[in-house]
């Protein structure tokens, strides 16, 4: 062998040890230089062969190119490797860890038994309705023959907005039964669950804003009877089968004859009363029929209203009204 071949496997074992032993980009590139830059060893071998004899020249090139070759094939794919190293990230995912479990939430007392209600309600007919907040005094009073001198129409009783005219934030949800009548002709079978102010202070039993649900319901010869054998289904469902429901006369100016009602189960005795108030209702009023444009000598109906947070304290034997207001989970997490 010529004295030229012998140096090529000497020089190709010393570039491929660098080559393969490089342990990061930096270093395998200054090798690279050394090996096969422009004034490297290995590249020194192939300038070297233009001053072979020429009968040597053939074989000579072959060996070198191959060599060339192979030392390329290692470099490039010792630069696969590492680059693939250190695109790994510094702190690789364990994905032994167990998963990130999100918290599952859960609906507020109130909105479960709101949602309680309006099944009960639609399973004989009733639909939901809704009507605004903001309310002005002839959806809120006047059309509802409330007098002028109400109590609830004092300032010291409801949130009046500075706005001309008059806004105010509505004292009962009962401003929807005008709302609906005004927009639909009769019959009419709404309830209206929704949110109330008065102004009063918080303390065990009394806040500022609290829920109510409205009922109305307008036919042609709708009696007392429909009203309370409608009440007495839905608190049933409610309130357990061996629910009891009285009426007790009351008054309201739209209602005539007016009632309160009274219930008694389970809840009320361990409450240690046999009869709990729990909502007002009565017979529409022939005079809010006429402010609605119904003909009060054709149509008949009733209405009720109760307070949804009253009906959750009894339900879930609950003490004090504000805790539904202060999202502490540890009160929420019990319903
Ligand atoms: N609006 C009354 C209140 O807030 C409740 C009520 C009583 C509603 C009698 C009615 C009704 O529809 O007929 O206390």
């Amino acid at each position: 062998m010529s004295a030229f071949l012998e140096q090529i496997e000497p020089l190709k074992q010393a570039a491929l040890n660098d080559f393969t032993g490089a342990p990061d980009l930096a270093t395998l590139d200054q090798a690279r230089v050394v090996h096969l830059g422009a004034n490297g060893r290995f590249t020194g071998l192939l300038k070297q062969l233009g001053q072979l004899p020429k009968e040597e020249k053939p074989a000579a090139g072959k060996e070198v190119n191959l060599a060339k070759q192979s030392l390329e094939a290692a470099l490039a794919e010792r630069r696969a490797a590492l680059e693939l190293e250190a695109a790994r990230p510094a702190n690789p995912t364990d994905f032994t860890l167990p998963g990130r479990r999100r918290p599952l939430g859960r609906l507020h007392p109130l909105t479960q038994v709101t949602e309680d209600i309006v099944r009960s309600f639609r399973k004989i007919g009733f639909v939901v309705a809704d009507g605004p907040e903001i309310e002005d005094d002839h959806h809120c009073f006047d059309a509802l023959n409330t007098p002028a001198d109400h109590p609830a129409r004092d300032m010291q009783d409801t949130f009046h907005l500075p706005t001309t005219p008059r806004l105010l934030l509505r004292t009962h949800t009962s401003s929807v039964q005008i709302r609906v009548m005004q927009q639909q002709p009769p019959p009419v079978r709404i309830i209206v669950p929704g949110r109330v102010y008065r102004r009063d202070n918080a303390d065990a039993t009394h806040n500022p804003t609290f829920h109510q649900v409205e009922g109305l319901y307008v036919d042609r010869g709708v009696t007392v009877g429909d009203l309370k054998g409608t009440v007495e289904f839905v608190f049933r469902e409610l309130m357990g089968p061996e629910t009891r429901i009285r009426f007790r006369p009351h008054y309201f100016s739209y209602t005539e004859p007016s009632f309160e009602i009274d219930f008694s189960s389970a809840l009320t005795r361990r409450m240690g009363r046999e009869w709990l108030e729990i909502a007002g209702c009565g017979m529409v009023h022939p005079k809010v029929f006429e402010n609605v444009g119904y003909d009060p000598e054709v149509w008949t109906g009733w209405a009720f209203g109760f307070g949804i947070e009253r009906i959750a304290m009894i339900r879930y034997g609950i003490n004090d009204i504000r805790l539904f207001y202060q999202n502490d989970l540890r009160f929420l997490r019990q319903f």
